[in-house]
């Protein structure tokens, strides 16, 4: 009897001592490292950040209430324990966007295993003077930076942050494993220039949730070598809605595999859900693609296979995509449509899409040159269900 109390004793006590150790784990406030507001902040995140990462106990990095100026930060791992980095205040990036390389992030977190992301706080990338202004129509703003990178981060959280007028795309994933984002909050205007709300690529088990993106050009878009990712309660618009691609036109793409999208609302978005490839280009695949319990709301394409995927005539659309589409289902979609061609699946001749499902479609398109109908091409559907557009003559 005594030992058992004894063990029990024990127990809670070790439990109070690591619970303890979590919570009161080492705080690093950018203020104690010399931060103030209105002020840079450079030398202060790196500092913070270096110190924290260094802790064997689990760590947190603070940017209190403020804004903190930051030309650009890049958060390296490994690190010796678990660490938080809590934004409640603003980093603000500089106006001029000097001194990046393609793909560069403003602010980069890179090799990390077990990094929460929080705080309500934001991160400004004050881009309104640049969108539009330093690219050729070919050359998509590359150097401008992307607000926030992740590289090769594993078991992470990322929630309850706002990111705010990217220069470029909003956040990039690369390489990651096991992460959640949540709750965020993404905002560019309407004619912002390539600010993708969230890109991912060579990823798996992801979940991006609870999250509203208002941007100029894709909501989230999904690039190769992604397995795995599930997107739920995300609202988008104004932008491009979500997309898978485009596909095909590097060498040696991975599969894309395993993408769910549900209970997702679209607002005034140019697409809902789209797949995009690159005639004439190179070989790849995504399969198992899943979208369902969509609500659009004047969404231009609401549906949309697209293997003839070509901006600004910059291919031979003579010659097929050659990237393989196959298992593929929309399932309850429901709303308004801002064209006529509301459902609208383009396959490629040389690849026709295999296995795709359409089931509980109620699109409706208000205009004169209605009603709304679909188009398919290199494409056998499976219908369930109600369909409104009408199916149209499925051609294998
Ligand atoms: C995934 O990441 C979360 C958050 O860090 C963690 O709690 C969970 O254990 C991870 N899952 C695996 C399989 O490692
Ligand atoms: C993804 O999650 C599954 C199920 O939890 C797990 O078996 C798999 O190893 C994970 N993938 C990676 C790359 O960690
Ligand atoms: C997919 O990823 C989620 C984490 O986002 C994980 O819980 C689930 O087990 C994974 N499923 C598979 C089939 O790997």
């Amino acid at each position: 009897m005594g030992l058992k109390m004894n063990r029990k004793v024990l127990s809670l006590f070790v439990l109070l001592a690591i619970t303890a150790t979590a919570q009161c784990g080492n705080v690093y406030d950018i203020t104690k490292y010399g931060a103030k507001s209105n002020n840079d902040a450079n030398q202060a995140l790196g500092q913070a950040w270096k110190a924290a990462c260094a802790s064997k106990v689990p760590s947190k990095v603070v940017v209190p209430k403020g804004t903190f100026r930051l030309s650009r930060a890049a958060f390296f791992g490994p690190c010796k324990a678990p660490i938080e980095f809590m934004i409640v205040g603003t980093l603000q990036a500089p106006q001029n966007p000097g001194g990046f390389k393609d793909g560069d992030g403003w602010v980069t977190f890179q090799d990390i295993d077990r990094l929460t992301l929080d705080g309500g706080g934001t991160f400004d990338g004050n881009g309104q003077n640049v969108w539009g202004k330093h690219c050729t129509r070919l050359n998509y703003c590359s150097k401008l930076p992307i607000n926030l990178r992740f590289n090769f981060i594993k078991n992470s959280v990322i929630k309850s942050v706002t990111s705010l007028n990217s220069k470029q795309f909003h956040i990039m994933v690369l390489g990651g494993v096991n992460l959640s984002f949540r709750n965020l909050k993404i905002i560019a205007p309407e004619d912002s220039y390539n600010t993708d709300g969230i890109h991912i690529g060579r990823s798996t088990n992801i979940s991006i949730t609870d999250s509203y993106i208002q941007t100029g050009d894709d909501c989230i878009s999904v690039g190769d070598g992604t397995k795995n990712l599930t997107v739920k309660g995300v609202t988008c618009g104004p932008g491009h809605g979500i997309s898978i691609g485009s596909l095909g036109k590097y060498r040696n793409e991975a599969p894309v595999q395993g993408i769910t999208v549900r209970d997702c609302t679209f607002k005034n978005t140019q697409n809902g859900v789209r797949i995009k490839t690159w005639p004439n280009a190179n070989e790849g695949s995504a399969s198992d693609l899943r979208f369902e319990n969509l609500y659009m709301q004047n969404v231009g394409s609401p549906v949309l296979i697209d293997q003839e995927y070509c901006p600004w005539n910059q291919c031979n659309t003579q010659n097929p995509s050659k990237v393989k589409l196959s298992k593929i289902s929309f399932k309850n979609i429901w709303g308004t449509s801002s064209t006529p061609l509301a459902v609208n699946l383009i396959c490629s001749r040389g690849y026709p899409c295999q296995n795709v499902e359409v089931g509980n479609i109620d699109l409706k398109y208000k205009g004169k040159d209605g009603p709304a109908h679909s188009v398919c091409k290199n494409v056998n559907v499976k219908v369930t269900g109600k369909m409104n557009p009408s199916p149209c003559k499925f051609k294998a």
